[in-house]
């Protein structure tokens, strides 16, 4: 194992994309960002310079940052930011993981375009038998033409949902379905009968996606950086948060252009706000005989209606639940499937959307001249002014957390009920988070409390992987639904899509010391609320205590 050193400097850059350029957050002007590509059990670290002039942070996203939480990255949990002018060096091991995971900024809506893949190479070989001729990492984003973090401020006056983005893209670039976007397509070349390992990353702020390759199939054999028995489909749905890799055999018979559309397309389960209904396109290029790549298609020669056929339609929920449900964790004696048998406690959560009455001399927009925020259990997350892990390690009480999260839903809450208002509307604004002791084998149930619903909501922890035992609609019945979990081979996640009007259990033994937090994957619900935190506190061992901060850690 080697120590892999990199060089992040958090800049402005000028880009253009649908004909309007804009000055866009990046990390060394790159956009997406750079590429971290390590080996399972290599140090890492990620020297970050903040070379504008508000806050940053940086996340790993899925590294799950064994005993050294100061790294992880989340503000006003895990660290205060990195100051405009400051640098903080992030260090930490990756330990037992491999696959496809990302990065992104961790405050406000930076994440937008400051984002990147991190790619752990196994140790161990594949799993799977088919030779990889290359991999390919493939980030899902949306384009803003205005600035995300006006976008932010807007919603949070109004009270109402923010805007929506003007375009998504695949690896930074629209694709021809957009004004002034033909060159701004991405292209595969591909070389016929071999197989491309692509490694998916849906690093959009507020848009759940399906995406599929025209003609081809897709074999699903990782996701979030575990690996899954080998699932065929025509398409994939990935919420923001996840990573999920692809097999793609190039077994198709091309025409003349050498040209199949690959497309990405949003997914809501009900179209009640305005979302972006547009369709990101890329290509993939069979080379010639000669191995040149063919000339890339203009929009108007291409039909492209025709090459998108494998793509969902935004309201196929069926697909989605299907997809979802059809993952399995590999569960092999080399990768075993550590799911806890037996639970010392378990949480049930409801998740959603929650309304306000108007502060006085505003107005709202919201719904019902009301302004929205989100919740769990109706306690809507307040980032403290100073990081939790901090006050936690130094017994501080600065940071005003409270160890109280309520563990049970509002008494006598019907998630299918038609009108869920009265329930919904008693928010508690805090900082209630939980503490667990170290070892515990914990069961989370998401409840979507299915107020508004027009999408999953895609609940993320830091710190640790879990297990999603299972999953289903309208409301979560503990003296039922536990008999049908899935404890031989749930998928291992660090993102789950908790379905609009239903439930998603997870279980996983809370083992990693520190303050990790729990939050919606859709930016908009995280800024609104939707989120809190755990403790694990120290093990009896020396080896399952945090360690002590870094020297040049951030202060608030
Ligand atoms: Cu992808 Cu809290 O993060």
């Amino acid at each position: 194992a080697a120590t892999r050193r990199f060089r992040f400097n958090v800049e402005w850059k000028s880009v253009t994309r649908l004909c309007h350029t804009k000055p866009l957050l990046t990390v060394n002007g790159q956009y997406p960002g750079p590429t971290i590509a390590v080996h399972e059990g290599d140090s890492v670290e990620i020297k970050v310079t903040n070379s504008i002039s508000s806050n940053t942070t940086l996340h790993w996203h899925g590294i799950r940052q064994l005993r050294t939480g100061w790294a992880d990255g989340p503000a006003y949990i895990t660290q205060c930011p990195i100051r405009a002018g400051q640098t903080y060096t992030y260090r930490f091991q990756v330990i037992d993981q491999r696959g496809t995971l990302w990065w992104h900024s961790h405050i406000f809506w930076q994440r937008a375009s400051v984002n990147g893949a991190l790619i752990i190479y196994p140790r161990m070989p594949y799993p799977f038998k088919q030779p990889i001729h290359a991999e390919v990492p493939i980030i899902f984003g949306e384009w803003w033409n205005s600035d995300v973090d006006e976008v932010e401020k807007e919603m949070m006056l109004s009270g109402a949902g923010p805007n929506v983005s003007d375009a998504f893209t695949i690896n930074g670039l629209p694709g021809p379905l957009y004004a002034c976007s033909a060159k701004d397509t991405f292209i595969q070349p591909v070389s016929r009968g071999k197989t491309y390992l692509l490694r998916i990353i849906n690093a959009g702020l507020n848009n759940e996606m399906f995406f599929a390759v025209a003609n081809h199939t897709l074999t699903v054999v990782e996701v979030d950086a575990t690996y899954t028995k080998p699932y065929a489909t025509r398409a994939i749905m990935i919420t923001p948060g996840q990573t999920t890799s692809v097999l793609l055999t190039a077994d198709q018979i091309p025409d003349s252009s050498g040209m199949f559309a690959m497309s990405l397309g949003p997914y809501v389960t009900a179209p009640i706000f305005p979302f972006d209904n547009s369709t990101a396109v890329g290509f993939l290029n069979y080379k010639n005989k000669r191995g040149e790549k063919m000339s890339p298609p203009l929009s108007s020669t291409v039909p492209l209606g025709a090459l998108l056929h494998n793509l969902p339609d935004v309201l196929d929920t069926q697909f989605a639940t299907r997809f979802c449900t059809s993952l399995r964790s590999l569960a092999t004696s080399k990768y075993p499937c550590n799911v806890p048998q037996t639970i010392d406690r378990r949480v049930v959560s409801t998740v959603g959307l929650q309304l306000q009455d108007c502060p006085a001399n505003r107005t709202c927009t919201g719904y019902d001249g009301k302004r929205f925020f989100s919740s769990m259990n109706n306690q809507s997350f307040i980032r403290p002014s100073t990081a939790i892990l901090q006050s936690y390690y130094y017994n501080r009480k600065e940071s005003g957390y409270t160890t109280d999260f309520s563990e049970k839903p509002p008494a006598d809450f019907d998630f299918t009920g038609v009108d869920p208002f009265k329930e919904n509307m008693n928010t508690v604004f805090g900082s209630k988070i939980l503490s667990v002791p170290h070892g515990t084998n914990l069961e989370m149930v998401f409840q979507n409390t299915n107020f508004l619903h027009v999408e999953n909501h895609p609940i993320h922890l830091h710190g640790h992987n879990f297990f999603v035992v299972g999953q289903g609609f309208g409301n979560f019945d503990a003296k039922k639904h536990p008999k049908a979990y899935n404890l031989v081979d749930p998928p291992e996640r660090n993102t789950v899509a908790v379905p609009s009007g239903g439930w998603a259990a997870i279980r996983f033994k809370a083992d990693n010391p520190g303050a990790w937090f729990i939050h919606c994957h859709l930016e908009e619900h995280t800024t609104w609320g939707l989120a809190t935190a755990f403790i694990v506190q120290n093990g009896p061992l020396p080896s399952q205590s945090l360690l002590p901060p870094p020297r040049d850690l951030p202060k608030c």
